[in-house]
Formats: structure tokens, sequence, C-alpha cells
């Protein structure tokens, strides 16, 4: 058993892990932050399975939560995590950090693509990005995990197996996403508005979304050769879940059964990784609330590319869920508890 605490418990990402730690055998939680919300108890802000919890919203003590947690979750927007994450780590503590503070290697495009500065370059070295399909071992080992972005984890895994094998051009990559509102976290901005979004479907941040250095950083990685990308996200209206359309281009033969026998080796020891059946796709409403991503596979030999789509629900697989997963593995639990 060990004890967890939640560090920004009021958005949309804490409010995933309360309600998953609550139903996990081997958690026990301390404290639940907000700056904004101290003092109120849990359900006056979360509804559904989150206000179960007879808690209520603590400022945050950094001393009071290393104290008392084995474990702390860091559910903060990018730019705030860099000090606390910094501050449990110096005190010993296991951290996984669900901002994009600790994904990126290279400080210098944590400056370029987020406009900060940071300030613990050394530990930035440290953190282990926290995909286990790839880095399970490594996760294992670490007490810092940064945990992988939303649209990240339904890219990375969508290609990974063919970047693996030199499959097909990893520069040619195109990747079309789709996100549901809750993307957003529950900040107030009227693009989220119910009467912006509803019955509206938009693309944003074009060519300039922050996922994509993360995208390539790990893509490089995987196929150890520098890869850039074409990434385009659109919000779409429904709460949650990610759809990713990605198509890549290939020389040569390249057959679907070789492509989904690669696949589906790859992914063999992937508890949350469904390949599904040659020629079918994923939908979202199979894999909302759930630590899954569905993959499916199609070789279009007319443009010679490869189309591969996944889904995701961005709160849980793309958050909560995958950092419940790498705390599993970081205390050696086994790697599905408290997730199925
Ligand atoms: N939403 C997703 O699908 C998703 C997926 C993957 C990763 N993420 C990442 O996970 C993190 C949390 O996302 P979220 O969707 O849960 O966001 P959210 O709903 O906006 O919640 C953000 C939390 O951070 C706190 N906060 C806000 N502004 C702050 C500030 N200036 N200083 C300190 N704390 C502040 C808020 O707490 P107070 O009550 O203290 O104001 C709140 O608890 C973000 O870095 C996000 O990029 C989100």
């Amino acid at each position: 058993m060990i004890t967890v605490s939640i560090v920004g418990a009021s958005g949309y990402t804490g409010r995933e892990l309360i309600k998953i730690l609550l139903k996990h055998p081997q958690v026990k939680i301390a404290h639940l932050t907000s700056e904004t919300y101290k003092g109120k108890r849990i359900s006056e802000l979360h509804k559904g399975p989150a206000g179960f919890i007879d808690k209520r919203f603590e400022k945050l003590n950094i001393d009071k939560v290393a104290q008392d947690s084995d474990l702390i979750f860091l559910a903060l927007p990018h730019g705030k995590s860099q000090k606390p994450v910094a501050e449990f780590f110096k005190k010993g503590k296991k951290v996984i950090d669900l901002s994009a503070d600790y994904r990126l290697k290279d400080k210098s495009l944590y400056k370029r693509w987020y406009g900060l500065e940071h300030s613990y370059p050394r530990l930035l070295q440290r953190a282990v990005y926290g995909l286990p399909e790839i880095y399970k071992e490594e996760i294992k080992n670490s007490s810092l995990v940064a945990n992988p972005g939303c649209y990240p984890t339904g890219v990375i895994l969508g290609v990974a197996p063919l970047l693996a094998h030199g499959l097909g051009d990893g520069n040619s990559i195109i990747a079309d996403a789709k996100s549901g509102v809750s993307g957003a976290g529950r900040r107030l901005d009227s693009a989220y508005y119910f009467s912006e979004c509803h019955e509206n479907l938009t693309a944003y941040n074009v060519g300039k979304h922050r996922h994509i250095p993360e995208i390539e950083q790990e893509l490089s990685k995987i196929s150890k050769e520098k890869i850039t990308i074409s990434f385009t996200p659109h919000l779409v209206p429904m709460d949650r879940g990610i759809l990713s359309t990605i198509y890549l281009n290939f020389e040569g033969k390249v057959s679907l059964d070789r492509i989904w026998t690669v696949y589906k080796k790859y992914y063999r020891k992937a508890p949350f990784v469904k390949i599904l059946p040659k020629a079918t796709f994923p939908e979202v409403k199979n894999i909302v609330e759930t630590n899954f991503c569905e993959i499916g596979l199609m070789v279009d030999k007319r443009t010679n590319r490869i189309i591969i789509i996944t889904t995701i629900d961005n709160l849980v697989k793309g958050a909560s869920g995958q950092a419940v997963q790498n705390m599993n593995l970081m205390f050696g639990f086994k790697e599905t508890e408290g997730l199925l």
C-alpha cells in the first residue's frame, strides 16, 4: 500500500486521477491541492465518482505533502510544475508530472515552443518519458516520470512499430488529430464555450502546436534519425477522446498482412494497446473512460501510403490513466492494477 497526493487536483486530469485512484487497491490518497478551491469539499467542484472522496482541497504545502506521500502527481499547467517537481524530487519523493515541463530533453526547444527558460536542465535529463509501451524498464527504475501529452500518445503509439522496423518514410508523416473539448482543461476560454464549439469543427494551432517537438523527439529516438512531421489538431464537439489519422509514405512492396503482424508483435506485451482486425478502424466511443489505445491499419497501394488510425481517451490513456500505469510500474504493482 502506498500513499499519494495530487497537486492541481481541481483540474480535469486531477479529477480523473482521483476517480481512478479511489478504485486502486494499493493506493491511499493523502492531499489534494488547489489554490482556487482550498477549503472546499471535493464534491463541491467535481461531479461524478471523484466527488465521492471525503476530503477537502488544500493549499499546497510542499513539506507536508512530501512528508505524507510516497508519490506525488502534479497536474498543473506547463511552467507551473518545474519548481514543485524539483522540490519533491530533492526531498527524495517519486514524482509523476502530467504537464509538459519535463518532456522535452532539449531546454532550447522548451524555450522555443513554450516561451520559458527551464530552471532545472539537469533534472530534465533524469526524467523518463512515461510511455510504458516504449520505456517500461526505464519507468520501473525512475523517480521522475514526465507523463506524455495526449496527442503525442496517440500519434507515437500509432507509428512506433513502423519506425522501429525501418518501414516507411518517417519524414513523410502527416498526423491529423481530433480531440474532445476536455483536452483544454477546465480553463475559461471562449473557444471552448458550448455555443462556440457545439455543432462546430475547427483546426487550431496549425503548424505550431506545442506537441510537435515532443512527437518529433520521440519518433527520432525510435527511428534513430531526425524526424520532422506535419501535425494538425482539431477541436470536435465532444467531451473526451482523440482520434488521430496518420499517413506515411512507403516505397516498394508493403502488405497489410506484414504491417499487421509487425504491430501485433511490437505490442504483444502492451496490455492497453489493441490492434484491430485488418482493415477495421477504431471509434472514440469504444475507448472513452478506458486506458486503451486502439489502432486500425490500412495499406493504400494506390498512393503508396500506410494509413494508421488510433483512438485514446485524452484524460485516461492521454493523461491520468497513463500516469497510474506509470505509478504501477514504478512501485512494482501489476501494470493494469486499477485500470481495468
Ligand atoms: N486535459 C487533458 O486532456 C490533458 C491531457 C494530457 C496532459 N494534460 C496536461 O495536464 C496538466 C493539467 O491539465 P488539466 O486539463 O487538468 O488542466 P486544468 O483542468 O486547467 O487544471 C489545472 C490545474 O492547475 C492549477 N492551476 C491553474 N493555474 C495555475 C497557476 N497559475 N499556478 C498553479 N496552479 C495552477 C489549477 O488549480 P487551482 O485550483 O489551484 O487554480 C488546476 O488544478 C496540464 O499541464 C495539461 O497540459 C492535460
